[in-house]
This record gives C-alpha cells, sequence and structure tokens, in this order.
C-alpha cells in the first residue's frame, strides 16, 4: 500500500523536472495525477514513462498566467478522476542571478512581471481554481518553495523575492483554507532540471542542467558550502517530503510548515564539512 492510495493530485509544471519527478512519486505512492504545463511533448513524455500506471495520469496543456487554463484544468480533473486532493503549485522560472546592479529600468520592469507572474500569480491562481474542490474533499496543498524562500543568492532579487512571496501565500492559505484545507510546502534547494529564464531577458532557452554540465565541466563546484550536497542534485532525491505533507495519514496536523529539503543551507558553517573527520 503508498502513502496515496486512491488521492487524486494536480501538480502544476508537472512535465519535469521536480514536478514530474512529484508526480510518477505520487503515482508510484497509489495517487492518480493531472499534470499542467506549458509543453504537450513534455506532458506525453511524463504519459510513457508512467508505464503501466498510464491509465492514472491526465496530461493537460495551459499557461498558469490564465485562470481560464486552470480553472480548466481542475474541471478535467474532477470529471476524469471524480475529485481532487492535492494540489501542487510548482511551476516557476528562474532569473539566473541576474543582479540589479546589472539590468536596467525596463529589463527590470519587464522581468519582474514576467517572473512574478508564473512565480508568484501562478501558485495564487491555482489555489483559487482548486480551492473548492480541496474543501469538499478536506485536502491539502503542497506548494513547491525554494532554498530562496528563506535565504539570498538562490537567485538575482526578482527570483528571490517572488519566492519569498510565495512563503506569504503558504501562510495565508494555511490560515484561509483552515480547518478544511492543510497548506503546507517543500522549500527545495539546486537541482538538476530544465529550469529557464525569463523570456524578457532573452533566457527562455537556458537551462538550469546546461549550467550544472557546464561548472562540471570546468572542474567548478556545484554547490559550495551545502552540508549534504556532493552528488544529491536529481530531482528525485527530493520528492519524499511531497508525499509525507500530502499523506493525510501522516501530516493530519500539520498546516503552514515547510520542510528545507536543501541540502542544510541553515545549518552552514564558515569551514567545509567533512563527515565528522575533519574539523
Ligand atoms: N531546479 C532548482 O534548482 C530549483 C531550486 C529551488 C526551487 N526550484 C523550483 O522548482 C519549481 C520547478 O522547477 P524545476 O527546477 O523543476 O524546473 P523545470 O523547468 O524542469 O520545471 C518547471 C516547469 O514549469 C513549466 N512552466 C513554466 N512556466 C509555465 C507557465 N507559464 N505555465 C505552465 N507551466 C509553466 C515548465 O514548462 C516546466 O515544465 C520552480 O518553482 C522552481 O522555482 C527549483
Amino acid at each position: 500500500m503508498g502513502w496515496l492510495e486512491g488521492e487524486v493530485a494536480l501538480i502544476t509544471g508537472g512535465g519535469s523536472g521536480i514536478g514530474r519527478a512529484v508526480a510518477l512519486r505520487y503515482l508510484a505512492e497509489g495517487a492518480s495525477v493531472a499534470v499542467l504545463g506549458r509543453g504537450a511533448a513534455q506532458l506525453e513524455e511524463v504519459l510513457a514513462a508512467a508505464g503501466d500506471l498510464s491509465d492514472r495520469v491526465l496530461p493537460l496543456t495551459g499557461d498558469v498566467r490564465s485562470p481560464d487554463d486552470l480553472h480548466r484544468a481542475v474541471e478535467a480533473t474532477v470529471e476524469r478522476f471524480g475529485k481532487l486532493d492535492i494540489l501542487v503549485p510548482n511551476a516557476g522560472i528562474w532569473d539566473y542571478h541576474r543582479s540589479v546592479t546589472k539590468l536596467d529600468g525596463k529589463e527590470l520592469s519587464e522581468a519582474f512581471d514576467e517572473v512574478f507572474g508564473i512565480n508568484v500569480k501562478g501558485y495564487v491562481l491555482a489555489v483559487e481554481a482548486a480551492w473548492r474542490e480541496l474543501v469538499a474533499t478536506r485536502g491539502s496543498i503542497v506548494m513547491t518553495l525554494s532554498n530562496a524562500s528563506f535565504h539570498t543568492d538562490g537567485g538575482g532579487p526578482l527570483y528571490t523575492a517572488s519566492k519569498h512571496a510565495c512563503l506569504g501565500l503558504l501562510r495565508q492559505f494555511a490560515y484561509e483554507l483552515a480547518p478544511s484545507v492543510r497548506v503546507n510546502g517543500v522549500a527545495v534547494g539546486g537541482m538538476r532540471t530544465k529550469l529557464r529564464g525569463p523570456q524578457s531577458l532573452g533566457l527562455q532557452d537556458r537551462t538550469l542542467e546546461a549550467s550544472f554540465a557546464k561548472n562540471e565541466a570546468s572542474g567548478q563546484q556545484q554547490q559550495p558550502l551545502i552540508p549534504l550536497y556532493d552528488s544529491s542534485v536529481e530531482p528525485e532525491d527530493f520528492t519524499g517530503p511531497y508525499v509525507l505533507l500530502a499523506s493525510r495519514a501522516n501530516s493530519g496536523t500539520v498546516t503552514g510548515a515547510v520542510i528545507p529539503a536543501d541540502g542544510g543551507i541553515a545549518v552552514r558553517g564558515f569551514r567545509s564539512p567533512a563527515g565528522g573527520a575533519g574539523l
């Protein structure tokens, strides 16, 4: 028996990266999963990756900045699987560390609208579209947050502010939707995904995994001073907390909480840890 047997989830940005990994993990835990994304090909690939379980996958194209697309996604999910228990607001873009000192006002203005439109408005609209169904099932929301929801330098000012904003949303939604719907989050750290940048800055085709590969090829350390990171940077390594927080049996008393799955950024020191041997 999986931890999510019979549950129904909707994951935004579920066609790749951590969203895709959570979709496949939720399936393995017994859930049915609707994955919303912009690229039909990516979504079809999730269906293929699900193999024998693909009858429990519903691919849905849409843009998280569109209330209509999100309402359609919730309706289609309920039509296909009968209900909605778990919403995972997850779709996002990065700002590739663009500093305020490196962008002019026009660039900042356009990139702000794009980053906040997807990362923040996309979460608000997903919750607006889904809350009625979640109240009906006494379900839960598990948001993808970030190390950038708590710490500096996980991006530039736009990304950092957008992810801090998502933490505010999580807390406010947890308050507004209690006692019917639990609202929690997983603050994931750096991992190898296709996370892209804003089109307005010409960064829409750049991917984080390409940056990882470039750093590795040049011998640069990927995650300096992150206690647990030497190799654990694949999305699959981050899915456990999403299962725990969605599980009614195991997290029924938890709301407004965030599990940091970032390799221990909050316990960094001034020197490199060496497995207890070298300090
Ligand atoms: N990769 C990391 O290192 C990292 C670290 C911390 C947080 N995150 C967060 O994880 C989440 C998922 O990102 P990822 O790393 O898996 O990257 P990803 O690019 O693989 O996944 C993001 C998905 O969102 C989709 N998407 C983007 N804009 C959309 C839109 N307007 N409408 C619908 N779908 C849209 C993309 O097509 C993609 O499938 C993001 O919120 C990101 O900020 C990632």
